[in-house]
């Protein structure tokens, strides 16, 4: 796999300086979505013949991705933004550990391995930082295939016995719509033996996406998108060249900071459609957003913004993985807004460093009541997780005075250098390997060496 894209193993000690309070312009390009290459970079593994997946997001999930598939004997190459996989000779069922404990989502590959060999040794992803994060509908869905499965010393153990070693179609109901729990089934079901239903599945533009890649390697699959998904299984799966939708959660995640910075930005290519939720808030909270092209959206904000109340929930609900980045906007708001958290229990974890940047808020269970303040004021802050530290950056966007964000590896995952896709929207910032010491003496804002010096080391 040719290393130009983000790497994963470098511990990242760089540090991001946000002077804030500048008025943002212009238009920004959308990546494609992280959480759809991901799954879909798995599900490649379905198929024995080529896949050319384009719109890969250069991120550092992507290329633990890259590394996980690579360890499985895949051959990957990348090319910008074209991904080549051929997983013609899958060489072992049993993904490292040391890999997979990094990256949850490569968990996912559990039911394409054992769909194509019929058996498949993962270790259990463990915790996160958002939560404790179970597999069990993912187990309890592949032994209604048939699967047995086991879980001994961390290890899930899966096998499919019988002649040909092929899974079995199953009714299924899943007791939570879990994304990777549907994405996981729906991609073992492809190559089972008869009809798959899965009941309460995700709806998410994301588990669509799979579905589409899915069925252009030939699998049968219906309502995806749903919560109801029917999938005939078919022998073997064909090669494959597919486009990866834009990422939602980085197109409101601009939104927001037009928002937050009281500024008028443009964004393409956006799916409006999967953006319903984030969009109606906005709204809410007095931006006007406008499809003036098509795949294009426009944010315009409003007199003043406005506190409004927001609770996550699987999609087509309010998505989780944008709860940190309003709660950025409405600390900032006029009036008070609660914001309950359900989908994952430990997703909280920005409020204290949002509060260190003059913000109100008081957490009680899985609600954060946010009293909107005239404004922050910028400070040193660690980032905790992926979408936490975008809050974060938003905040810095729009505090007063300097910001300074560590723990940028959790920026790094999900966003394709968004510092430097916000210096040219005109942002003040700078990332700067080192400590903050050697830091503090050197930096100057000069945002054209800037851009340059991330743009080298988001490619690294
Ligand atoms: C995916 C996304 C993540 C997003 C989340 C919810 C990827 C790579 N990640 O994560 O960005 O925040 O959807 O939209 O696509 N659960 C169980 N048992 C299970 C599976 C899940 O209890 O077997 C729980 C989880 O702990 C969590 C909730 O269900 O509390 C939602 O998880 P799930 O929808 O599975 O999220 P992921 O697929 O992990």
């Amino acid at each position: 796999m040719k290393d130009n894209h983000a790497s994963p193993e470098k511990a990242d000690n760089s540090i991001l300086h946000i002077w804030g309070r500048s008025t943002l312009q212009g238009h920004v390009k959308i990546s494609g979505a992280k959480n759809a290459a991901l799954v879909v970079m798995a599900g490649a593994l379905l198929c024995p013949e080529d896949c050319r997946i384009r719109n890969v997001p250069l991120l550092a999930d992507v290329a633990r991705m890259g590394q996980i598939l690579s360890a499985l004997g895949v051959k990957i190459e990348r090319n910008g933004d074209i991904l080549d996989v051929n997983a013609t000779e899958i060489g072992q069922s049993q993904a490292p550990y040391e890999l997979v404990s990094q990256l949850r989502a490569s968990f996912f590959a559990i039911g394409p391995i054992l769909a194509r060999l019929g058996a498949a040794q993962i270790p259990l992803p463990g915790g996160c930082a958002i939560g404790a994060r179970p597999v069990e509908l993912h187990v309890r869905g592949l032994r209604a295939m048939g699967a047995d499965v086991q879980i001994e010393h961390g290890i899930v153990h899966a096998y499919v016995t019988g002649p040909n070693r092929r899974l079995k179609g199953a009714k299924i109901y899943l007791d939570y719509p879990s994304v990777g729990a549907t994405e996981t089934l729906m991609m073992a079901a492809t190559l089972a033996d008869g009809e798959t239903t899965i009941d309460n599945a995700a709806q998410e533009p994301e588990v669509v996406d799979l579905a589409n890649f899915c069925r252009s390697m030939g699998a049968k699959i219906q309502g995806a998108g749903t919560k109801t998904i029917v999938i005939s299984g078919v022998p073997k799966l064909h090669s494959t060249d597919y486009s990866i939708i834009p990422d939602r959660i980085e197109a409101g995640t601009f939104l927001v900071a037009g928002a937050i910075t009281r500024s008028e930005i443009s964004l393409s290519p956006v799916i409006s459609d999967d953006l319903t939720a984030v969009m109606a808030k906005l709204r809410a909270i007095g931006a006007k957003i406008i499809a003036d092209a098509p795949y294009q959206l426009r944010i315009i904000p409003g007199e003043s913004n406005i506190a409004t109340d927001i609770e996550t929930l699987p999609y087509p609900g309010f998505p989780t993985d944008m709860q940190a980045q309003f709660m950025a906007l409405l600390t900032i708001s006029e009036g008070d807004s609660v914001i309950s958290e359900t989908v994952f229990e430990n997703r909280l974890r920005h409020v204290a460093e949002l509060n260190r940047m003059g913000a109100d808020i008081r957490v009680k269970g899985n609600h954060a009541i946010v009293r909107g303040v005239p404004m922050l004021s910028g400070a040193p802050v660690v980032a905790t997780d992926l979408r936490a530290s975008a809050a974060l950056v938003l905040a810095g966007l729009a505090a007063e005075g300097k910001t300074t964000i560590q723990g940028l590896q959790h920026l790094d995952r999900g966003y394709e250098r968004l510092d430097v896709k916000l210096q040219q929207l005109g942002a003040k910032l700078q990332r700067i390997q080192g400590e903050p010491e050697d830091v503090e003496a050197n930096v100057e804002v000069d945002n054209e060496s800037a851009a340059s010096k991330s743009t080298e080391s988001a490619l690294k």
